[in-house]
């Protein structure tokens, strides 16, 4: 098998994270101070793909470009494609033909978050070298997702956002493809979305009788387009957090269970209750932080309690009336 390349897709204009994505890609938004977008990264280094190209938007493309990089420091090749036109994922795929010429690829998207990560995966579709290798996960509200129909363990169709699903399953952004996917893809229409899907084109792949095999993930996933699911894949990750004090902690504060400090924070007169990580260069002055924060660096808080949140690098919150709860902000 040829060596399998790896497809980020990082494009999309973020519209449900909107105000903060007006200035910034949705997936470079920290979750427990790391942009989602590297979580992606990482783990398909960690399943040992590591020639990867990341599909940019022209809105955005620069920022990703500028937070990735070559990909050296994650041990990976970066190579950047940008999509004119957020035109879908199956878009996409056609869009970066060039850059995977007939290499098998994981395609992943760049908003998503899998805590297993992804080797089981990738060692499943090594072995049995199907057409396509889909993740599904149950959700409760499978209309806002691409939902599968089984058959036993046999896929035997796949629809878009369903007004009617078929079942809970949902596909997870993460997709294991061989080359026969552009054949599938080039010969879609656009959706009611104006798109083309690749829920679409998988079905195709069904349809004429080429191999699609599915995995069903164990542990949680996310998709981080919107608020709740952020905030939520930051508890999950900061419920796993490795507790550290970098920084410095005055003497009369109080940190409690799982925290993490950055160097060069500098944390007075507060309290601290975890799980929280406090980012490089924070100050934290006579404030309350709860559980489920995340405060990036040099972002200034005090006189202030906030809790459940994500706090974006350089913000500031001072003397608020009220406790923050549930907010994230730039
Ligand atoms: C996309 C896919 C959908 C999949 C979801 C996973 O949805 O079209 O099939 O279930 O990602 O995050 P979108 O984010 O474009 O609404």
């Amino acid at each position: 098998m040829d060596d399998l390349k790896g497809l980020i897709l990082s494009g999309g204009a973020g519209t449900r994270l909107r105000p903060i994505t007006h200035t910034s890609a949705k997936q470079l938004v920290p979750v427990a101070n790391k942009p989602v977008l590297f979580y992606g990264i990482e783990a398909l280094v960690e399943a040992g793909v590591t020639e990867i190209g990341i599909v940019i938007a022209p809105e955005t493309g620069d920022e990703i470009r500028e937070a990735a990089g070559d990909g050296s420091a994650f041990g990976a090749t970066i190579t950047y494609i940008t999509q004119d036109r957020p035109d879908g994922l199956a878009h996409a795929v056609l869009t970066a033909e060039d850059f995977l010429g007939s290499s098998p690829f994981v395609m992943y998207l760049g908003d998503n978050l899998l805590a297993e990560g992804i080797t089981r995966l990738v060692s499943a579709f090594r072995d049995s070298q199907p057409d396509a290798l889909i993740l599904l996960t149950k959700v409760d509200d499978p209309s806002s997702y691409g939902v599968a129909e089984l058959d036993g363990d046999r896929v035997v169709r796949l629809v878009e956002k369903p007004k009617d699903p078929p079942s809970d399953l949902a596909l997870v952004g993460v997709y294991l493809f061989g080359p026969t996917i552009f054949e599938a893809a080039r010969a879609l229409e656009p959706s009611w979305r104006g798109e083309l899907e690749i829920t679409e084109a998988i079905d195709r792949l069904i349809e004429s009788g080429k191999r699609v095999e599915s995995q069903v993930v164990s542990g949680w996933w996310k998709d981080t387009g919107q608020l709740a699911d952020m905030l939520e894949a930051n508890r999950l990750v900061l419920e796993e957090l490795a507790p550290r004090i970098d920084g410095e902690v005055s003497d009369d504060c109080r940190v409690e269970s799982r925290v993490a400090v950055e160097a060069g924070a500098v944390i007075s007169g507060s309290v601290v209750r975890g799980p929280a990580i406090i980012g490089r260069d924070a100050r934290i002055t006579d404030a309350f932080i709860g559980p489920y924060t995340s405060i990036g660096d040099e972002v200034e808080v005090s006189r202030s309690e906030i809790e459940n949140s994500i706090l974006l690098t350089g913000a500031r919150v001072t003397d608020l009336g009220t406790r923050m709860e549930a907010c994230l902000l730039g």
